[in-house]
């Protein structure tokens, strides 16, 4: 099923990769364009290891500092791709295989619900997705709260899942784009993760390699989002968009609105049950938009549908009628949790906490004056339930499942002093009243008339994908 596509590799001698390394970031340094030959040399340089790590960390300032004009960008995207392995897919699901890609949100399930949904409006799914670093939280941490449930597949037993379910949600393979692996450690050190074209060339690179039919990122912008304006949003929608296009893939975007929590849960068990709400038909009104608009999109996208509204419209109703639920229930099953589990989770009225495990203590907080409540910062709340136990400082630190925290008011209703309005689930750490004065601060109560009312999903990209 996969292919090994490695861009041919110029063997250079020692004198000349000595020569030629500082010359490229002389180059870039200065404000000039490199060459197609140039990125190539040096995409294969760091994939067999032949360029010094100090020569990588200085040529990733160089392009940080000076950018990276479409062409640039586009041709080390596509050296990226190919320097590991490239998907492939039967002749039969041509046109079929999508996926979505998350820019990352607190309490952003939005995976979850959606991968299965698209299965059953019989697209063909390999969702390969990402853990939480820092404040946000990650699709296959949320994933793990479910007992049995494993992210690794191998690529037949991933070609096998999308056969007899149509999804499936795993973990990236050491051979799928081996340098991003490398650049990224390298930029997270060097302080140039904050690069348009690295940003890019690191996501798409990844999308790129599942040889997708169509590919929908959801862009987000606001206080605890990667972008935080809808003016940074757009150009980072627009590079990946335009670099997809060059690619020859089927990409758009949308602009989503990222400064309170998606849904009413954060924190990985609390998601997932939120997840698994929804796709029974009682999710949060916002997580449902997003899922039914991406979704929508992508099937438009495929030309399964003429109009995005007819798209929403066909997510809407396998959410409704149980058919997504059936695909997350053979989805589960298939990547390792046992029957009695699965069955157990997705019942009507499940007591999702006898096969979950829940966090040992829970703390409701009360508001501390009345009005309606304008905001509840996303950043905020993440960051103290990290400090608790969520989120991870370095990739493969171990987290706390069953932390999180449950919203108990929405945007827009109005309160009086004394009303409960967060339940924090916690274990050790502690929460302690420095933790809880931060909470506290989180939550923004004012008039009605202050009341933030753009729409959550704000923009889309290319335009003409809204109609
Ligand atoms: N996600 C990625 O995969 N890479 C980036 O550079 C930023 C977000």
């Amino acid at each position: 099923m996969t292919q090994l596509v490695l861009s041919e590799y110029r063997i250079m001698s020692d004198h000349e990769q000595q020569v030629l390394f500082p010359e490229l970031i002389k180059k870039k340094r200065d404000g000039d364009r490199l060459t197609e030959g140039e990125i190539r040399d040096f995409v294969n340089a760091v994939r067999h290891q032949t360029i010094q790590e100090s020569q990588i960390g200085a040529m990733l300032m160089a392009v940080w500092y000076r950018g990276m004009d479409a062409g640039e960008t586009h041709i080390l995207t596509q050296e990226m791709i190919h320097s590991g392995e490239v998907l492939c897919w039967p002749q039969e699901w041509a046109g079929l295989v999508v996926d979505k890609h998350s820019t990352g949100g607190v309490g952003d399930k939005v995976s979850l619900p959606l991968a299965p949904a698209l299965a059953a409006c019989g697209c063909k799914v390999p969702m390969i997705s990402g853990r939480g670093l820092a404040h946000t939280g990650g699709t296959l941490d949320k994933l793990e709260s479910i007992p049995g449930f494993s992210i690794h597949q191998s690529a037949e037993q991933l070609r096998h899942i999308m056969e007899a379910v149509g999804c499936c949600i795993v973990g990236q393979t050491e051979s799928l784009v081996p340098t991003d692996k490398v650049l990224y450690a390298l930029r997270d050190a060097t302080s140039t993760v904050d690069s348009l074209p690295l940003i890019t060339s690191s996501i798409m690179s990844k999308k790129g390699a599942e040889s997708l039919s169509a590919l929908v990122l959801d862009v987000k912008y606001g206080k605890a989002a990667l972008s935080q304006d809808i003016k940074s949003a757009r150009a980072l929608a627009q590079s990946l968009v335009t670099t997809g296009s060059r690619l020859g893939m089927c990409v758009g975007a949308v602009l989503s609105r990222m400064d309170s929590p998606i849904g009413h849960c954060v924190g990985n068990t609390l998601e997932a049950i939120e997840a698994i709400e929804c796709l029974k038909g009682r999710g949060p009104s916002d997580l449902l938009e997003l899922v039914i608009c991406l979704g929508g999109c992508l099937l438009k996208m495929i030309s399964k549908v003429d109009t995005l509204a007819s798209g929403k419209e066909e997510i809407r109703r396998v959410l409704e009628n149980g058919e997504a639920l059936s695909k997350f229930r053979a989805m589960l099953q298939a990547q390792g949790t046992a029957a009695e589990v699965v069955e157990s989770l997705c019942a009507t009225d499940s007591d999702y906490f006898s096969v979950l495990k829940r966090a040992k203590f829970r703390k409701e907080l009360e508001v501390q004056e009345g009005g309606t409540v304008l905001e509840v910062d996303a950043m905020a709340l993440a960051q103290v339930l990290y400090k608790l136990g969520t989120g991870r400082a370095q990739a493969g630190d171990p987290i706390n499942h069953s932390v999180g925290a449950e919203l108990l008011v929405r945007l827009g209703q109005r309160v009086v002093r004394g009303d409960p309005w967060v339940r924090i689930h916690y274990e050790t750490p502690a929460l302690t009243s420095e933790l809880e004065t931060i909470l506290q601060g989180a939550i923004v109560i004012g008039k009605e008339g202050d009341l933030n009312t753009t729409a959550l999903v704000t923009e889309f990209i290319p335009s003409d994908l809204e109609n």
